[in-house]
C-alpha cells in the first residue's frame, strides 16, 4: 500500500524544508507539496523532522571476543538501532588465518538470516595477505558486495595484523576498488605496557586507559596514512578518540590523500574518569581505544565540525556487566572491550550535537547517514531522502526530552554507559523500504525482514579528498 508523510519538515545533508512524501513499493516515489491522498495510507508528522534513517558503519553483533560472545545479536542489535533512528548497519565478518574468507562469510550470513529487522550489510576482516587471500577477493567484492576490509593494527596474538599485511591490503584495496578500514594503535607497544602494569600490580580498570595512551592511537594513525600515501589508496579510520588521532588524519587529508575518519558517541560524551569508579563500576568504560581526558571531547566535536572527521559509528560491541565484563575483575587485561551504543548514536549526535549548536541539522544527517552511504557504496539507494532512493526514514520529534537508562533501553545487555544522561529529541517512528519497523514508539517489525545489501565500490559516490577540498 501506498504511504505520504505530511505536515513534517525534511532534513537531507543538504537541505530543510517542508513537504509531502509518497512511499511506493518500498521507494520514495515522490517529493512535493499537497500530494494525491487517494489510496495511500496518511502518515502525520506534525512538529517533526523527517530524515533518512541512520545508517551505523561500526557494529560487532554476535562476535565472539576477549572470551566470550558479544550480547546483541542480529535481532536484538538491529531493533535496538532501530529504535534509536538506525535502518542500516555494516557489521564486521571476522576471518580466521588459513580459512577461506568464503567461510567466514557464511558464517555471518547465518548469524543474520532471519533476525536482522533493518538492512545490513558486512565489512571483511583481514587478518593476512597470501595468494590465496588474494585470489579470493574480487569475487568478495564482485558477488559479495563487500567492498570494504578491516585491518587491526591492536590486539596483539588476537586480531593484530603487521604492518605488511595492511600495506598489502591498500595496494589490493586501491586496485579492486575498497575502502581499507584501521583500528589504529600500536598493538605492540600496548601489549608490553600491558604486561608491566600486570608485574606491577595494576589491575583495576583504569589501568586499561593508562597502558594504551593518545601518543600510540597518533602513531598507529599516522602510520597508516603514510603507507596509504605510499600505496596511493584509500585509508578510513574507525573509532577515533583523540587529538593525536586527529591531527594525523587532518595532516593527511590536507596533503590531499584520501583519508577518513570516525568517531563514535562515547569519545564525545564520556572520559576516562568513568574508568575509577568503584565496585568494578569502571568495566563497564572500557573501550579500545580507551575513553580520553575530557579536553579531547571539544577536538573530536570540532573535528566533525570542520570535516576533519566525517563519520558517527556506534562501534557496538555489547557485553552485560555480570558475568561478562567481570571476567577481567582482578586483571583489566581480561575485561572485554567494547559497549552497548547502537540505539543511542543518533539521539547523542543530534541533543549533544544540534541542540547544543555545535553541528547544523545538515551536518548531522550527513554524519550519521549520508556520509557513510557515499563512503560505503550504499548511495543513494540508502543514505538520503531522493526520488527513487530506499523509503528508510526517521520521523523524530526534535523537542521530546528523556532519560536514557538500562531499565527503557532495548539491547540485551544489563547497563548503558550513558545512564541518567538527558537527551533532547527522539525517534517517533522508523521505516525499512517502506514499512514501519517503530512506529509511535513501539516495535512493529519482523525478525527476518532485513535485507543483505550487497555494496558498490569505494569511489562512486565519495569524493576524493581533493574534490571536497576544491569544494569549501
Ligand atoms: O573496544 C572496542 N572498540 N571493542 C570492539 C572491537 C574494536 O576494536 O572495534
Ligand atoms: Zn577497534
Ligand atoms: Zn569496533
Amino acid at each position: 500500500m501506498k504511504k505520504i508523510i505530511k505536515n513534517g519538515t525534511i532534513v537531507t545533508a543538504a537541505d530543510t524544508y517542508k513537504a509531502d512524501l509518497l512511499i511506493e513499493n518500498g521507494k520514495i516515489a515522490m517529493i512535493g507539496q499537497q500530494l494525491d491522498e487517494s489510496g495511500a495510507e496518511v502518515i502525520d508528522a506534525k512538529g517533526c523532522y523527517v530524515f533518512p534513517g541512520g545508517i551505523d558503519p561500526h557494529t560487532h553483533l554476535d562476535m565472539p571476543f576477549g572470551g566470550t560472545v558479544t550480547k546483541d545479536d542480529f535481532q536484538s542489535g538491529t531493533i535496538a538501532a532501530a529504535f534509536g533512528g538506525t535502518t542500516t548497519i555494516i557489521d564486521f565478518c571476522l576471518t580466521n588465518k588459513g580459512e577461506p574468507l568464503q567461510k567466514a562469510i557464511e558464517t555471518w550470513h547465518n548469524k543474520a538470516k532471519g533476525k536482522a529487522v533493518i538492512d545490513y550489510s558486512f565489512h571483511l576482516m583481514i587478518s593476512e595477505i597470501n595468494d590465496d587471500v588474494l585470489a579470493e577477493l574480487p569475487k568478495v567484492i564482485e558477488e559479495e558486495g563487500i567492498t570494504s576490509f578491516k585491518v587491526f593494527m591492536a590486539y596483539k596474538n588476537v586480531f593484530q595484523a603487521d604492518d605488511g599485511t595492511l600495506y598489502r591490503t591498500l595496494l589490493a584495496a586501491k586496485e579492486l576498488g575498497a575502502l581499507v578500514m584501521v583500528h589504529a594503535e600500536n598493538g605492540d607497544v600496548i601489549d608490553y605496557l600491558i604486561k608491566q602494569a600486570l608485574e606491577q600490580g595494576h589491575t583495576d580498570p583504569i589501568y586499561h586507559a593508562l597502558t594504551r595512551p593518545p601518543e600510540l592511537e597518533g602513531e598507529a594513525t599516522g602510520r597508516a596514512c603514510q603507507l596509504t600515501e605510499l600505496a596511493d589508496s584509500q585509508l578510513y579510520v574507525v573509532h577515533v578518540s583523540c587529538a593525536q588521532a586527529v591531527e594525523k588524519i587532518a595532516e593527511a587529508r590536507n596533503k590531499g590523500l584520501n583519508v577518513w575518519g570516525e568517531t563514535c558517541p562515547q569519545y564525545l560524551v564520556l572520559d576516562q574518569s568513568y574508568l575509577e569508579r568503584p565496585n568494578f563500576e569502571g568495566a563497564k568504560y572500557v573501550w579500545s581505544p580507551p575513553l580520553r581526558e575530557k579536553w579531547h571531547q571539544e577536538v573530536l566535536w570540532n573535528a566533525l565540525k570542520n570535516g576533519q572527521l566525517q563519520t558517527l559509528g556506534s562501534d557496538q560491541c555489547s557485553f552485560d556487566f555480570k558475568g561478562q565484563k567481570e571476567l577481567g575483575r582482578g586483571d583489566f587485561s581480561k575485561i572485554p572491550n567494547g559497549g552497548p551504543i547502537i540505539e543511542d548514536r543518533v539521539s547523542i549526535l543530534f541533543s549533544e550535537g544540534v541542540k547544543k549548536g555545535r553541528i547544523t541539522l545538515n551536518q548531522f544527517v550527513d554524519i550519521m547517514s549520508t556520509r557513510i552511504a557515499k563512503l560505503f557504496g550504499l548511495f543513494p539507494k540508502k543514505g538520503t531522502i531522493a526520488v527513487g532512493s530506499d523509503a528508510d526514514l526517521v520521523i523524530f520529534d526534535p523537542n521530546v526530552e528523556r532519560v536514557i537508562s538500562a531499565k527503557t533501553h532495548h539491547m540485551a545487555v544489563d547497563y548503558n554507559p550513558f545512564e541518567g544522561m538527558k537527551v533532547t529529541g527522539e525517534p517517533v517512528s522508523v521505516l525499512s523500504r517502506g514499512e514501519f519497523v517503530i512506529r509511535d514508539k513501539a516495535f512493529v517489525g519482523k525478525p527476518g525482514s532485513g535485507q543483505y545489501i550487497k555494496r558498490e565500490k569505494y569511489g562512486k559516490y565519495a569524493m576524493s579528498t581533493k574534490d571536497e577540498q576544491l569544494t569549501i
